[in-house]
């Protein structure tokens, strides 16, 4: 029980690696909110987790929208009376290279990944700070570290997460709280698959992919919500600024 009596926040908990490590944190004793703008897959993740006896409620929220994200906050500290952990999880990837990416499709991607965890941390901090410290944990990808295929406005959104990431831990490292970034490989969720299928020959780039991994496979969403749950914890309690990619050492070569 790593996270009993904590509250968490985990966005795009409707899906892939937000829903598992919601559970997972659930499982180690903590109050979930669960956070997506899908409803029906949320309430599924609440649903699962209630059938265990943990804790957990949904909250609709677009992560894009100041104003959603303040609500989200201040639901969470109306229900629960504080708020300990915040994953910023929630994002979309749309695969292309700069020429052909619209201003639509930059802003929309930059306002999901990038402005959502601006908004996230933003509202967070003050409940964070009244309550004595927290621990916010980011999800970028190893795009922010190395090149890949169309992946123009992903990649910087992603890379922004990093530097923002880093600069939160600098700036409130005195009031207690730690600030961290996951840089997950290839994972197989929802995102991933309907990534391959709108490639011309699936097969053929899942291949080109796993090929570039020392481990020759793709990640699962339990091998990115267990370091979720280690940045969440104490175990990582001289952990501050950090990005940690988990990506079969995608990078490495
Ligand atoms: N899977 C990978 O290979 C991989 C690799 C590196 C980084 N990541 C990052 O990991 C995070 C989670 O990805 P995943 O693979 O678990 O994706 P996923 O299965 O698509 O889950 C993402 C969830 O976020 C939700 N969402 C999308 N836009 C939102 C918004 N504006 N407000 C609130 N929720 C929203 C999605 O809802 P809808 O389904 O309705 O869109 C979905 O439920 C993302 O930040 C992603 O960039 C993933």
């Amino acid at each position: 029980m790593k996270l009993k009596n904590k509250v968490a926040i985990v966005t795009g908990a409707g899906s892939g690696i937000g829903r598992t490590t919601a559970r997972m944190f659930a499982a180690e004793g903590a109050s979930v909110v669960v956070v997506d703008i899908e409803k029906k897959t949320a309430e599924e993740t609440v649903d699962s987790i209630r059938k265990r006896g943990q804790d957990a409620f949904f909250l609709r929220t677009d992560v894009s929208k100041g104003s959603d994200m303040e609500a989200m906050v201040a639901q969470t500290i109306q229900k629960y009376g504080k708020l300990d952990i915040l994953f910023n999880n929630a994002g979309i990837d749309i695969a292309k290279p700069i020429v052909e990416t619209t201003e639509a499709e930059w802003d929309r991607t930059l306002n999901i990944n990038l402005k959502g965890v601006f908004w996230g941390c933003k509202f967070s901090l003050p409940a964070m700070m009244d309550g004595g410290g927290g621990i916010i944990i980011n999800t970028a990808s190893i795009l922010a570290h190395v090149a890949s295929p169309n992946q123009a406005a992903y990649s910087a959104s992603k890379g922004g997460i990093v530097a923002l990431t880093r600069q939160i831990a600098y700036d409130y490292a005195s009031y207690n709280v730690r600030a961290n970034c996951i840089s997950p490989g290839d994972i197989m969720t929802p995102m991933a698959k309907n990534f391959f299928d709108s490639c011309e020959d699936p097969e053929e780039r899942m291949k080109f992919f796993t090929d570039r991994y020392p481990m020759k496979r793709f990640g699962e969403p339990s091998e990115i919500a267990r370091v979720a749950l280690f940045l969440a914890s104490d175990d990582s309690s001289f952990i501050t600024g950090q990005v940690i990619k988990v990506e079969g050492g995608f990078s490495i070569w």
